[in-house]
């Protein structure tokens, strides 16, 4: 995006006070309730612990997003910047550390050459992760008894780059009618078969297994973003055992949790979903998002018809299959970073692969959180986490606590937020004021940067990142 881009919304930071913030809200016609003051210490519905039916505590309602960098080793090791992010993310006084990022099951399902990856080789390094949040925590809070970390386990599906920053080597469930032009796929570009599928399941297993072993208390099967096994759910075209009926679309799931659970009894197993997705975007005049597709569109899973609308129907039947399998942790998200991400990552500054938004980004927000909102209600017994508060920036706190006091939720996650200003969660609970200055002001330079085959984190805002040469890069990438 040009550095010319002038915002047509108004920025959250000038909405500095309840009324200003109610009455945008309300003249936007944006469903959105929060709480005038916030509540710090033990009565902070912030504070609130969960103790889950294994008997494990999650100490407070906060919960740290999974946050790819980018930046392991080309054989799926972390680095020192890896290192310095997980260990923000255990410094943050959030109990829960949900993934703590992509971590790649086999080679070629890597998102990035850099992702990281879990096998037999690099099985140590995890131990050292699992103890860097250990200590840190203890460090800084003086008890890790109540935190709860998971491993956020994936296939990349439709979105490996597994060898070149720059070159997708994608693995398709289906020709998918917009998505396979989008990225240059040929319509007979070949899917992948039901016995490499059924290989994909042993690597998660035995994933699984390790993160065990490796001190993790939880794994979750990643079923977001477009990635593998999202794209199972709107697999309704596919042939075969994992295509078509619904429960042929979630026997990827089932198997590999049941494989876990003989794998690794007594491993914890979440789910982080898109509960509903939408038709992928694409620039319309003066680069604001359009749908690209404006009739009828099928493969929306917890979309509606029209492909720029909600329908949970099917979201609830796998809410219920997850209930069925015992699990108990689930991560809300929605939608694609790679084809719709202002329902996925509301942001009033575009990545550079984007479009401008066509909507104020509180609504996506809103979204987001209604629609969580409708899970929860549900499903009462499910611990949900949700996601897509980071554009709240002042806001955020208010939000949350109002979403936490009511029930909507569990428990609030932090993604774009954890880079900028990673102990907020701690501030928060202190009561002792936000540092404006760490505020995430979603400039999207974390998701432009590794669109241009550079390393994620937070340019403009994190002190390292400012002074690195890819930051120069990317302001010279956006004009400014
Ligand atoms: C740089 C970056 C990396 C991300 N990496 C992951 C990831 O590895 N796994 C995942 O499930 N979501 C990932 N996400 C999505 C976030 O977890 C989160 O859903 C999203 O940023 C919206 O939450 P927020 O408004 O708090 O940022 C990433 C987002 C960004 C910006
Ligand atoms: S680069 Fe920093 S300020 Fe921009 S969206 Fe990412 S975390 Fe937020």
């Amino acid at each position: 995006m040009s550095g010319k881009y002038k915002p047509q919304f108004p920025r959250v930071a000038q909405l500095k006070t309840a009324e200003l913030f109610r009455n945008h809200l309300e003249k936007e016609g944006i469903n959105l309730d929060f709480d005038a003051d916030v509540i710090s210490g033990p009565d902070s519905p912030f504070a609130k612990s969960h103790t889950l039916k294994s008997g494990r505590t999650i100490g407070n309602a906060m919960c740290i997003l999974p946050m790819e960098g980018w930046d392991g080793t080309t054989d799926g090791r972390p680095t020192e910047l890896t290192k310095r992010r997980w260990q923000n993310f255990a410094l943050s006084g959030a109990k829960l550390l949900w993934g703590c990022e992509a971590v790649a099951v086999r080679p070629e399902g890597r998102a990035n050459p850099n992702q990281l990856m879990l096998n037999e080789q690099t099985f140590t390094d995890f131990v050292g992760l699992f103890q860097l949040l250990q200590t840190t925590h203890q460090e800084h809070f003086g008890d890790t008894s109540d935190l709860l970390i998971g491993l956020q386990l994936t296939h990349s599906g439709r979105f490996c780059k597994p060898t070149d920053k720059k070159r997708m080597e994608p693995k398709i469930l289906y020709p998918h009618p917009i998505l396979n032009k989008k990225f240059g796929l040929a319509d007979d570009y070949p899917v992948m078969t039901d016995s490499e599928i059924d290989s994909i399941i042993e690597d998660f297993i035995k994933a699984a297994v390790l993160a065990q072993k490796a001190g993790f208390h939880f794994v979750d099967i990643k079923h977001c973003h477009g990635y593998l096994g999202h794209e199972f759910l709107s697999a309704y075209d596919r042939e075969g055992k994992y295509g078509g009926s619904f429960e042929n679309r979630t026997r990827f799931l089932r198997d590999i949790v049941t494989g876990i659970e003989a794998a690794a009894p007594g491993l914890e197993i979440g789910v982080r979903m898109s509960i509903f997705d939408w038709v992928p975007f694409q620039k319309g005049p003066e680069e604001i998002g359009i749908p690209a597709k404006s009739d009828s569109y099928r493969y929306a899973f917890g979309g509606a018809e029209s492909g720029i609308a909600t329908d949970l129907s099917e979201s609830f039947l796998f809410l219920k299959e997850l209930e069925k399998l015992g699990i108990e942790l689930f991560c809300t998200t929605a939608g694609s970073p790679y084809y719709n991400p202002h329902i996925q990552r509301p942001a009033l500054f575009p990545p550079s692969d984007g479009y401008q938004p066509p909507e104020d980004p509180l609504h996506g927000v809103a979204r987001q959180i209604q629609a969580t909102a409708e899970i929860k209600k549900a499903f009462p017994n499910l611990y949900v986490i949700g996601s897509a508060y980071s554009y709240l920036q002042e806001w955020l706190p208010n939000v949350g606590q109002e979403v936490l006091r009511t029930g909507k939720a569990d428990s609030i996650g932090f993604g774009r937020m954890g880079l900028s200003y990673p102990d907020m969660p701690a501030d928060i609970l202190s009561g002792q004021g936000l540092k404006r200055a760490k505020i995430c002001r979603t400039f999207s330079d974390c998701t432009t940067a590794p669109r241009n085959g550079m390393i994620s984190g937070c340019f403009p805002l994190d002190p390292l990142y400012k002074k690195m040469p890819e930051y120069d890069q990317l302001k010279a990438l956006k004009g400014e």
